[in-house]
Parts: structure tokens; sequence; C-alpha cells
């Protein structure tokens, strides 16, 4: 396998040479219902084609489409990236994480990371969004696993005490004092869960859970990146509402919340 920190600095290089944009501060990757709540944030520089640069894929997921967006917001830079791959599609943890370490090579020192999740407390329903204070890595895989990181990057062993930028989340919470804070837990999918495993996620403390996030946050961190994100209640956890669960209804639930997806985008990237 390519060493995966020079494929991420190949694929920047490719990225700056398309996109025309030298260097980013900010990168959002997009989750599930995300990206119409991300055309409100005007019109992009530039679209680059996510599945022409080295060591990306072409999603398989409806709803994911492989773009990177480049837009300036309040001075700053910002990469949006539509269109994540996740374990469950096949993939490598290290490909989980390439789009991650790509725009942390052409220049982004923050990371925003949003998804849709299921929500375990019948207080917040779908459609609020949670704020991520911390994680429980339920897919027994690291984007830090194989390989040492070649010389120059930091080792393997990273400090994961601070992975979701208390920094960030202070700044967020003052500029939107309505949200609250959760724990987000990281299953491999795609099936959803057992209701008896949503008890056992509540007991561990979990608040959200879902199949992406984790293994980004971890890389992003390992790199030095400061880390927010954010999660889109889309439906109860199986077991916490009387309905069942459907990915129509993930993305039901993002539709729905576009416009003020939109709106919170915009306050985040103004208020890092
Ligand atoms: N479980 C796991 N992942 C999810 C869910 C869920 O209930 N909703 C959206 N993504």
């Amino acid at each position: 396998m390519t060493n995966p920190y020079e494929l991420a600095e190949r694929a920047a290089d490719e990225l700056r040479e398309r996109s025309g944009v030298d260097s980013y501060d900010v990168a959002v990757v997009l989750g599930s219902g995300w990206k119409e709540g991300a055309t409100t944030l005007g019109e992009p520089q530039s679209v680059v084609d996510a599945s022409t640069l080295s060591g990306f894929f072409a999603p398989t997921v409806a709803g994911h489409g492989g773009e990177i967006l480049s837009v300036t917001i309040g001075g700053a830079n910002v990469a949006l990236i539509a269109g994540r791959v996740h374990l469950y599609e096949g993939h490598s943890a290290h490909e989980v994480v390439h789009p991650v370490r790509t725009v942390i090579a052409a220049g982004a020192k923050k990371i925003v990371l949003t998804n849709a999740a299921g929500g375990l407390d019948p207080a917040i329903p779908p459609g609020r969004v949670v704020v991520i204070r911390d994680h429980l890595n339920f897919t027994a895989t690291s984007p830090l696993e194989g390989t040492a990181p070649p010389a120059g990057y930091a080792a393997r062993f990273v400090d994961l005490t601070d992975l979701y930028s208390a920094r960030l989340r202070t700044a967020l919470l003052s500029a939107r004092p309505e949200l609250t804070e959760g724990v987000y837990m990281g299953f491999r999918g795609p099936h959803y869960e057992t209701p008896a495993e949503i008890s056992m996620a509540a007991t561990l403390g979990a608040s959200l859970v879902g199949m992406s996030t984790v293994l980004e946050a971890i890389a992003a961190r390992h790199l030095d990146a400061e880390v927010l994100a954010l999660s889109l209640v889309s439906n109860f956890a199986a077991g916490v509402g009387a309905g069942s669960l459907s990915h129509k209804e993930v993305l039901e639930a993002g539709q729905e919340a576009a416009a003020s997806l939109g709106a919170l985008l915009s306050d985040v990237l103004r208020a890092l």
C-alpha cells in the first residue's frame, strides 16, 4: 500500500491546482443531509470532482456525491467535502480518512465534521443539532493502524483527551447557546442498531449513534488539526421512539433541516 500520508500530500497538490486555492483554513465534511444546507453558504469559487484526486473514491451511498467545493467565508478559505466514504462500503480506515488528511495537507487547521445520527435522548427530537463533546469508537479500527507514520509526522500513539476541541465548542456555544452537547458512539453499520445495542450505548454514556466521524476525528487530531463535530439528529435510535428506521427518513430529516443547517454552518464558520 502507498504510504497514506504521501498519498494525501499528492491529492492536496492536485486539489490546490484544480481549485485554484493555495491554502485552506477550514474544511467541513458534509454528512447526510448537510450538503443541501451548505448550498446556502454562497456560490463556490470552484467545484472539484473528488473522484479525480489521488486516493479518492466515488461514493456509493444515495445522498453522498463526491465533490470538494471551495468557498470564502469571513475571509477564510473553506473546503466543503461533499460525499464521505464509509467503512460499510468496504473501505479501510485509511481510505475513510483520506479526504480529511488531504485537506489538512492542503493547509486546513480546523476540521468541522458533520453527520446524521440516531438520537438516544427522548428530549432531543429529530431535526435538532447536537455538538459532539466526545466519542466512543465502536468501529474496532483506527486510522493509525498499520505501518507507523513516516518521519515528520506525529507518532501513532496520539492523545485524544481533547479530541473535540474545547476551544471550538466554547466558541460555537457562545454564538449558539441553544445547542446542547452529547457523546457520539460510532459503529461500522450499515445496519442500524438493535434496541439492545442502543440500551448498551445509553449505559455507556452515548447520546448519539452513527456510522462515521470517529475515524476522521482521530486522523485530524493526529495531524494536529482542531476538530469540531456536529450531529443532526435524523431519527430516534432503535427502541427510543415508536417508529422504524430507514435511510430515506435520514435523508428527509436533512432536507427538512437544510435551511437551518445552512444558517448554522455559516455561524459555525464565522465563530471559529
Ligand atoms: N444509527 C446509526 N447511524 C445512523 C442512525 C442511527 O439510528 N441515524 C443516522 N445514522
